[in-house]
């Protein structure tokens, strides 16, 4: 058995923090174990202009530690009238990683997202020239549409014609969580690459829905079934270059999760490297850890991997159950809080 692995040190290529105390409040769990994180532009208002980005990126760095090397990285979110100067300006000077596709009302804080694809054709046009990324929420929000069937809707009906209109563009359908996306992904890279969350990999709908309704396994895209499990998690563990990590750590006020409409998404960023260790060691695959959270995401984005390294040790923790937030969000509660970590950050 395994006990301790190095790998250089990863980067979290979807990730939300939010802003203000919240993002004090858990920016730092990432910043511990990750080189680089992709902090997502879904706030209120959203991070949609270069202006944007530069003062979220400075309030971003004041919340990091004494002496953290960690980079915050910002993406612009994309709306039906953003101009491509200022896109282009902002991936220009170093600002923006990448511009985030949120189709309107698909997730939390997209309500100012995408209504109309065509509009945003001109968007596409200029990143193709460029070079720059997009960043893809993958779902169809027709009302008509199973929410168990948005990706694959998605797939079909918006993201199949958008590549084949702008074969340069290269493209991160963000957060995977189907069979179907995984063969789609496959049969389109490298033009198209994806992050995988390691809960997508972790539990199936039955999980979610079987014995009481668990909000803390609410998130989008939803939890699908076993066969979709199984799909992500033998595509994260296969090392292939198309697939790299995002947690999508998505934090939310208890308030906020527990309410009778309760918010989508997950906070993993306080166990999340460990996570996908112990997924990667349980399926005896630790020699492709590397590949899926340092190396693939970097080769994607046209960056270059960390020069530093992280070590993991099967040394076991207790999962906290909670972080506290200065102010009217008070707490997150963390993603099996309370339970045993098996791998553990010792370097
Ligand atoms: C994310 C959030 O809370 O911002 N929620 C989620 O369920 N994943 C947004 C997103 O990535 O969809
Ligand atoms: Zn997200």
């Amino acid at each position: 058995m395994i006990n301790s692995i190095t790998i250089r040190k990863p980067d979290d290529w979807h990730l939300h923090v939010r802003d203000g105390q919240m993002m004090a409040a858990t920016l730092p769990h990432t910043a511990r174990a990750f080189g680089r994180a992709i902090l997502m532009p879904n706030l209120v208002p959203p991070v949609a202009t270069v202006a944007d980005g530069l003062a979220y990126r400075e309030r971003a760095l004041a919340c990091l530690p004494k002496g953290s090397d960690f980079t915050p990285l910002i993406t612009c979110y994309l709306r039906d009238d953003t101009d491509p100067d200022d896109v282009e300006e902002g991936f220009k000077m170093g600002l923006f990683t990448g511009v985030k596709l949120y189709p309107a009302n698909a997730t939390t804080n997209s309500a100012l997202g995408v209504t109309d694809y065509e509009k945003v054709y001109r968007v596409y046009e200029r990143m193709e020239k460029i070079g720059m990324r997009l960043l893809v929420h993958g779902e169809e929000v027709d009302p008509a549409i199973d929410v168990f069937d948005r990706e694959a809707v998605f797939l079909d009906r918006r993201l199949a014609p958008m590549m084949k209109s702008f074969p340069g563009l290269k493209i991160i359908l963000e957060h995977l969580s189907s069979k179907i996306g995984v063969d789609f992904v496959r049969a389109n890279a490298p033009q198209l690459g994806s992050t995988i969350t390691p809960y997508h990999m972790e539990i199936n709908r039955t999980d979610m829905l079987g014995w009481g309704i668990k909000p803390y396994f609410y998130c989008m895209p939803i939890i699908k079934t076993e066969a979709d499990r199984v799909a992500l998690r033998e595509a994260a563990t296969s090392g292939d270059s198309c697939f790299f990590l995002g947690t999508d750590s998505a934090p939310h006020a208890m308030a906020k999760k527990l309410a009778v409409t309760g918010a989508a998404g997950l906070f993993t960023a306080p166990l999340a490297i460990e996570l996908y260790t112990k997924i990667f060691a349980d399926d005896g695959k630790l020699d492709k850890l590397e590949a899926f959270c340092s190396l693939n995401g970097p080769a994607h984005y046209g960056m270059a991997p960390n020069e530093t390294t992280i070590t993991l040790e099967r040394r076991p923790w207790t999962i906290p159950e909670q972080v506290l937030v200065d102010g009217p969000e008070e707490r997150v509660l963390v993603y099996r809080g309370g339970e045993t970590m098996e791998w553990q950050v010792v370097g």
